[in-house]
């Protein structure tokens, strides 16, 4: 399995324009944010060193991959498209470390190594994450993300809203609520789309308006975003019940120690796999107009119910 320098492993299964595409984006986004964290000289050296920790190698990088891959598709600058990729990363950093804390998912694993608030301590911890959150909005208005204000405002528009209590924390509250009060096939969608997939289509959606695609013409990446989401989120659940710790780098059997409602837990593995699959397989129908510019997003589909961390 090849190791990109700094990064998360790649399978040796993928094929190699993913492979490749991994390889570069790990490394870009890992000094982007090498970049955007010198070490200051006094006591906040600590809690820049967490957010370090956190925000530097380790993580697959699957939705700077998703800025970048959307944002090639109508020629936008590497840079910009890479920066903006580090803004949702930065929000997503953000998530797992809150995610890791003892009152949330208690896990003393990230990234095959110990979570922030084990390495640290838990109040670091917390305002590490707080501090991703402003630096991924902080990101978006340097006019290196784009020369254009109604672009920048946009592109803070929508990760806003993918981040707050109408996307990702608002799934993580329905998640945690999960624990106690019974789901239906609708609530559980609706809870993954906001916990995982609002992030993950707000990536697609910044790649869009890097590339000045207006509104109206964003549906079919849209509808491809959606079904991705759904598909990556029922993936971790399937990981989380059948993976191996070692690859996944995070400890598994929790959901239902937790009593958390997934897919899986609702639906039973093989029709959990089997949504996935044709989720994924949708999805790739729905950007079928876009040719073979679009082959990096078919596979990244493809990767994202096939993996196994
Ligand atoms: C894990 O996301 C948490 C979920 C939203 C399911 P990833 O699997 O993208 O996490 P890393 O950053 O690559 O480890
Ligand atoms: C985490 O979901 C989702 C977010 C951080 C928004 P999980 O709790 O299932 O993720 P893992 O399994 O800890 O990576
Ligand atoms: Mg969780
Ligand atoms: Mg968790
Ligand atoms: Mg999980």
């Amino acid at each position: 399995m090849p190791q990109a320098e700094g990064g998360a492993a790649v399978p040796d299964t993928m094929p190699p324009v993913l492979a490749d595409a991994f390889e570069q984006i790990q490394r870009e986004v890992d000094a982007a944010f090498d970049a955007f964290l010198p070490v200051p000289d006094d006591a906040r050296g600590r809690l820049v060193e967490a957010m370090r920790y956190a925000a530097i190698g380790g993580g697959k990088r699957v939705r700077p991959l998703l800025v970048c891959a959307t944002a090639g598709l109508f020629g936008v600058d590497r840079d910009a498209a890479v920066n903006t990729g580090c803004a949702v990363e930065a929000i997503h950093a953000y998530s797992l470390i809150h995610d890791d804390l003892p009152c949330m998912d208690d896990d003393d694993l990230r990234h095959g190594k110990p979570t922030v608030h084990k390495a640290f301590d838990e109040a670091t911890a917390v305002l590490a994450g707080d501090c991703l959150h402003a630096l991924a909005f902080d990101i978006l208005t340097m006019p290196g993300t784009s020369g254009d204000p109604f672009v920048r405002s946009e592109l803070v528009a929508t990760l806003a809203r993918a981040s707050g209590h109408d996307g990702m924390a608002g799934g993580q509250m329905m998640d945690i609520a999960s624990a106690s009060r019974e789901y239906d096939l609708r609530q559980i969608t609706r809870l993954q789309q906001l916990k995982t997939g609002a992030l993950l289509a707000a990536s697609v959606e910044l790649g869009a308006i890097l590339g000045k695609v207006p509104p109206e013409g964003r549906g079919q990446l849209r509808a491809y975003a959606r079904d991705i989401g759904l598909a990556f989120q029922i993936a971790d659940d399937l990981l989380d019940v059948e993976g191996d710790e070692g690859k996944a780098g995070k400890a598994l059997r929790k959901d239902e120690e937790q009593g958390k409602q997934t897919f899986v837990t609702l639906m039973g593995r093989d029709a959990a796999r089997q949504q996935a699959q044709m989720l994924v397989q949708q999805a790739g129908q729905h950007l079928a107009g876009y040719g073979a510019e679009a082959r990096l997003l078919v596979e990244l589909g493809r990767f994202v119910v096939g993996r196994d961390h």
